[in-house]
Parts: structure tokens; C-alpha cells; sequence
């Protein structure tokens, strides 16, 4: 991937794995725009780095992506990267009924409608300017984490559709890239502690690692021990499943779903 002279919005770019893109992305000359749902944390992040865009956008609401999708044609027409990022991740309970069955849904509909949708609206722009997706899924698409049960099945979810993007992408030039971190010390996986073959790496390291991949010009970058479930789920699938299971299990919510 061509790291300069890009425009480049990010989807929950006002922390974690997005801000510190966002940072990196910036340092390197870019123009970048990040979202999020808190305006409050928005205006904390332009206020420490004024050279970030922020804008306020839900990636589960599809008016404020089309509202998004018109502002950013109109004001930044040079848009040729968009990064899918904006994440949540639950630990539930699959055993009991749910109190809320629209509230089930609420990681569907960020994680992955969030993404085709994003795509789908923006899809014309980017095509245009010759234009990079790079779209965040996680190791977890190759090998489930059983606590964060929906999370996992709409990371596999991202990853079956961004290489189905990338091959429908080949005639009109649009580089479809997927980033697939391991654990990361973000507000996300707070609850994830090393231990039980699990391992976390810092922002800056998965930063670090995912720079040197997509300078390299890869289009599936599996970072630390993303690689390592990658090829365990292949060689020994029955094994690292349940150790992701012994690892997690603590993390269900009892009755919580
Ligand atoms: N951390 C990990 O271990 C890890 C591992 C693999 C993959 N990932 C993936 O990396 C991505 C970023 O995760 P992270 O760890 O950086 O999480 P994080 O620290 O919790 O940050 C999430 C960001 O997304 C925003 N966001 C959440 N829901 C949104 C929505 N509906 N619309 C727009 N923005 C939204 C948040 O801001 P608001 O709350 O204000 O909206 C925040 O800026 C996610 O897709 C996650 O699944 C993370």
C-alpha cells in the first residue's frame, strides 16, 4: 500500500487500534479523518492532535453513513483510503434466553453490516480515486474465542467477505486489504489477560508490525500471534479451539446474554 499523499477515514478512529493508525497514518503526511460515536471523546482527540478530522458517525445507523458518505464526497473529493475499524466485542452467554434480541444483534450490526455498509457507500469514491479498503477483522476469524461467541462469528464473517471484495475488486483496481490483529491492549479486550497460550501486544507493536506488512504491500496482514492461529487452525484445529476455550471461560457472563 502507498503510505503517503492519501486521504483517509477511519471508523472508530478516536481510540485504540484506530487512533493509533490514525497517528501513525498522520505522521507519515496524510489527511485523516476518524470517527466515532462519542462526540465528548471526539473533541478530546481533536483537541490533543488538531491536524485529525473528527467527525461524529455510527457505522450501525445507516442516515449517518449516508450523511457521512455525502459530507466526505463533498469535502474531501481526495478520499482514497477507507478503513473499516469500528469494532465492539462482548462476552455472552449462549446458554440463556436474551432479554434483548435486537441488543443480540448490536455486534452484527457494527462489525459487519458496519463495514458493508461503509463500503457500500463509499465504494464509488474510492474506485474512482484508485482507492485502498483495508478492513479490520481479527485472528479470531480463524479460530473463535468461545466467550465473545458473536464477536468471533462476525470476524470469520469479515474475513469471508473481504476476499470476496478483493477478487470483485481486481478489474476496477481497488486494493482491498484485511488487518487481522492478535490481541491488542486496547479498551476492547481489557478483560483479555496473558496466560493460557494468549499473549497482548501494545498499539505501538501492532503498529509497528502492521506498517512494515503494508509497506511491503501485503493484503492480509496477521500480526504477533495472529500467524500463529492462522497455521494452528490448520495443523491442529481440535487443539486450538479448546485451548481458546479453556483460555476465555472465565470471561462468560454467567446468565448474561
Ligand atoms: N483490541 C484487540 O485485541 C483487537 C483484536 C483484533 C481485532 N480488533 C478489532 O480492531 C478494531 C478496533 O478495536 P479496538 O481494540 O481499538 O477497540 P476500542 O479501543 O474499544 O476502540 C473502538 C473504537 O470504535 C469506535 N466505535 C465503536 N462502535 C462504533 C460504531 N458503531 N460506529 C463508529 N465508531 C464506533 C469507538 O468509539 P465510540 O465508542 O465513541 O463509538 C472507538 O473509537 C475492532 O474492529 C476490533 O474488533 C481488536
Amino acid at each position: 500500500m502507498n503510505l503517503r499523499n492519501r486521504t483517509i477515514l477511519i471508523t472508530g478512529g478516536s481510540a485504540g487500534i484506530g487512533l493509533a493508525f490514525a497517528l501513525k497514518f498522520l505522521e507519515l503526511g496524510n489527511e485523516v479523518i476518524v470517527t466515532g460515536r462519542r462526540q465528548t471523546v471526539l473533541d478530546e482527540v481533536k483537541a490533543k492532535y488538531p491536524k485529525l478530522h473528527t467527525i461524529q458517525s455510527d457505522v450501525a445507523d445507516t442516515a449517518q453513513i449516508a450523511a457521512l458518505a455525502k459530507r466526505m464526497k463533498a469535502g474531501f473529493p481526495k478520499l482514497d483510503v477507507l478503513m473499516n475499524n469500528a469494532g465492539i466485542m462482548l462476552h455472552k452467554d449462549l446458554k440463556v434466553p436474551a432479554a434483548d434480541l435486537d441488543g443480540l444483534m448490536a455486534e452484527v450490526n457494527i462489525n459487519v453490516a458496519g463495514v458493508i455498509r461503509m463500503n457500500s457507500a463509499f465504494i464509488d469514491i474510492l474506485t474512482a480515486n484508485k482507492g485502498t479498503v483495508i478492513n479490520v477483522s481479527s485472528a479470531l476469524a480463524f479460530v473463535p474465542l468461545p466467550s465473545a461467541p458473536i464477536y468471533s462469528a462476525t470476524k470469520a464473517a469479515v474475513h469471508a467477505y473481504t476476499q470476496s471484495l478483493r477478487f470483485q475488486s481486481e478489474e476496477t483496481g481497488v486494493e482491498v486489504i484485511e488487518l487481522m490483529p492478535p490481541t491488542v491492549k486496547t479498551d476492547l479486550a481489557a478483560d483479555i489477560t496473558e496466560g493460557n497460550g494468549v499473549t497482548v501486544i501494545t498499539t505501538d507493536e501492532l503498529v509497528k508490525q502492521s506498517f512494515a506488512s503494508l509497506k511491503a504491500g501485503a493484503l492480509e496482514i496477521r500480526p504477533g500471534q495472529a500467524k500463529q492461529l492462522a497455521l494452528m487452525r490448520r495443523l491442529a484445529p481440535n487443539f486450538i479451539n479448546r485451548q481458546l476455550w479453556k483460555a476465555s471461560r472465565k470471561l462468560v457472563p454467567v446468565g448474561v446474554r
